[in-house]
């Protein structure tokens, strides 16, 4: 196995490429069809340029799901709704380093919550923006579209940006997620540079029935799994 994949391959699917008309159906498809985590992007309007849901959405989803709910704050301020998403049933919430002044302060509140807390870091903002708070964190995701909407094209600065990442975590238990026009042709890269978990919106939902998720799953793992020196 290579060096960079001590940490569990990952398929998170991003329910913002949903049909939100039956999202509670959508969870568990997704569920069924292999997915690992189930991604929920939380956009405030505000601090990215789109409205999505709130944490009476994910509370409405928990009971139809077992799998680890790894929520993505888009939103500023973060700190005031911490405590509902943590009570709507999240695993992990993710906040933005660029969301507020206060980053080590929000991680301390998830903790307090009894929360796994993450990081995600917009294309312009340094990996180093994390490092004062990395014995805070067991993810660090990096953004590989602006934030605010699914279906965006990749942007390809984010493998360096994985490499850096994975130099200054350095062995420690933390994942590396990437969000953001991730597809079976492009996560081999993502994986090769370090990056373990992967999010994916349009390119798990296209196809809309429960055997094109499990596809477009499997589609993605398997290139990731080859990358990771895991299957020939
Ligand atoms: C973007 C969101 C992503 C998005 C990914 O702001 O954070 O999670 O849903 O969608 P795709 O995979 O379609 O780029
Ligand atoms: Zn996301």
């Amino acid at each position: 196995m290579s060096s960079f994949a001590h940490r569990p391959l990952v398929i998170a699917p991003s329910i913002l490429a949903a049909d939100f008309a039956k999202l509670g159906d959508e969870v568990r498809a997704v569920d069924a069809a292999g997915a690992d985590w189930i991604h929920l992007d939380v956009m405030d309007g505000h601090f990215v340029p789109n409205i999505s849901f709130g944490a009476d959405v994910i509370k409405a989803l928990r009971p139809h799901s077992k799998k680890f709910f790894d929520t993505h704050l888009m939103i500023a301020p973060c700190d005031p709704y911490l405590e509902a998403f943590a009570k709507a049933g999240s695993d992990r919430i993710i906040v933005h380093a660029e969301a507020g002044p206060h980053l080590h302060r929000s991680l301390q509140a998830i903790h307090a919550l009894g929360k796994k807390a993450g990081v995600s870091l917009n294309p312009a903002t340094p990996v180093s923006a994390i490092e004062n708070v990395i014995d805070m964190i067991d993810l660090v995701l990096v953004m590989s579209v602006n934030p605010g909407f699914g279906g965006q094209a990749f942007i390809p600065a984010a493998i360096e940006k994985v490499r850096a990442a994975a130099a200054l975590i350095a062995g420690r238990d933390i994942d590396i997620e990437v969000d953001g026009g991730v597809t079976k042709d492009t996560v081999g890269a993502i994986a090769s540079a370090g990056a373990n978990a992967f999010v994916a919106g349009s390119a798990v939902f296209k196809g809309g029935t429960r055997e094109t998720y499990a596809a477009n799953i499997e589609a993605i793992r398997n290139a990731a799994a080859t990358a990771r020196g895991e299957i020939v």
